[in-house]
């Protein structure tokens, strides 16, 4: 089927339907950059947020702004069941079978880092492995590297295929008695790919090892059920699913919460303290230190809310038809090579163009209104990989359309002309 040409007899309007109005919902979208309209198209880094995330963030700070789980005035009850419904909300969301299987924390970094200093520092011990991917983002890596100097244990990398697919065979070879954890991307932010993670997580389940999924890249744009994945640790930022900054989530089964020590100490997270001794809260409040972000929790609700109403799988099928529409016009242009033809992908199109770096296609877009990414895309090792220091990306959101795919790559054709 030729996608692109079906798609540009209407190119103003998502072909989808369901997302035609969703445009309005997004004031930022409406503003213009360098007197052009403006063309995100920088969804992986970050989303845009709808009016119903920003006006539930503003309807709590003015109605009902208090601080949670200690209060005795009306205030801080209904934050605090503000606050626990959105927990509810994400269990939901993600089919958790409890709430308390849900960890509000920073983003998708602090989840992993979470997990890494308390179950890491638990179970990881000398000669021990974590196995990841060749494909993970710079905050799937560190941590565990920051574990395994701790305790004397080995990052083992399972490889990358050239078309930016795991290799599964090899990934099921380095899965051996010693492997603690398996810690694997759902999505490749750096190049789009899908990887096959409930197979991943039946191949290391039956091996004994658990796994946490990295889906800051998924949760946005495919629905995903905990149970049926049978992931141990599920981790996703708040803000590139059209929520807010500094709220994310940490989805981990109960036994294994309930059996990892605490991540910070503070208030919240203690049930009773002397100086002799603490005990510490029940999940996953033990995880909470500190007043947590409540607005956050409460945007994020509001994007879920949202996300529900539009509806994740026909957000899925409309970014397809962007990506296909987008490899297949900017694959045209001369010079351009696509890094990352796996078979399954997510909105995101790499590409780098033949004696033009990177970063002067994106200032050279950016002129035209386009916002896209120029770098390693925190996934240096990757890149090292690739052999390439970088590459310019495009990464869809629901809102986009394929007339902006057409100002994409009217932008790389100029581009091309202005350092040729
Ligand atoms: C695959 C992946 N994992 C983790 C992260 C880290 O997310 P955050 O910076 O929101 O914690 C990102 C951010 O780009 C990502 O793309």
């Amino acid at each position: 089927m030729n996608r692109g040409s079906a798609l540009r007899a209407d190119t103003a309007t998502p072909t989808v339907p369901g997302l035609s109005h969703a445009r309005g919902d997004f004031p930022i979208l409406a503003r213009k950059v360098h007197g052009k309209p403006l063309v995100y198209l920088d969804n992986a880094a970050t989303t845009q947020k709808p009016r119903a995330v920003t006006a539930a963030i503003r309807r709590y700070y003015e109605t009902s702004n208090a601080n949670v789980h200690r209060g005795v005035h009306a205030l801080s009850d209904r934050a605090t069941q503000a606050y626990e419904e959105a927990r509810g909300r994400v269990a939901r969301f993600l089919n958790a079978r409890e709430d308390r299987e849900i960890v509000f924390v920073r983003g998708a970094t602090e989840g992993i880092n979470l997990v890494a200093q308390t179950y890491g520092r638990v179970h990881l011990l000398e000669g021990d492995e974590v196995l990841v991917t060749g494909m993970e983002h710079h905050s799937n890596i560190v941590p565990w590297q920051m574990a395994c100097d701790r305790a004397g244990a080995r990052l083992k990398v399972a490889p990358v295929l050239a078309s930016g697919e795991l290799d599964l065979a090899a990934y099921g070879r380095m899965l051996s008695p010693r492997t603690r954890l398996a810690a694997v991307t759902h999505v490749s932010n750096a190049l789009g790919t899908v990887n096959p993670v409930r197979e991943m997580i039946g191949m290391a389940h039956a091996q004994g090892v658990p796994v946490l999924v990295d889906g800051a890249q998924a949760a946005p744009h495919t629905p995903v059920d905990v149970q049926a994945l049978g992931c141990d640790f599920y981790v996703f930022s708040g803000h590139k699913l059209y929520g807010p900054t500094g709220i994310g989530v940490l989805y981990g089964k109960e036994e294994h919460l309930e059996a990892m020590p605490p991540y910070q100490g503070g208030g919240d997270m203690i049930l009773r303290v002397t100086f002799e001794k603490t005990t510490y809260n029940a999940i996953p409040w033990k995880f909470e230190a500190g007043t947590p972000n409540i607005a956050g929790a409460i945007g994020l609700r509001a994007a879920i809310d949202y996300l529900d109403a539009v509806g994740l799988p026909a957000i899925s099928a409309h970014e397809g038809e962007l990506l296909a529409y987008a490899t297949e016009e900017v694959g045209r242009i001369p010079g351009v090579r696509i890094v990352g033809t796996a078979r399954e992908k997510a909105g995101i199109l790499s590409f780098v163009l033949e004696g033009v770096h990177p970063h002067d296609i994106g200032t050279i877009l950016d002129h035209e209104g386009v916002a896209i990414r120029a770098g390693h895309h925190c996934a240096m090792p990757l890149m090292d990989l690739l052999g390439l220091p970088s590459t310019a990306r495009a990464s869809f959101g629901l809102y986009n359309t394929p007339a902006e795919v057409d100002l994409l790559a009217a932008g790389i054709r100029k581009a091309r002309e202005v350092f040729r």
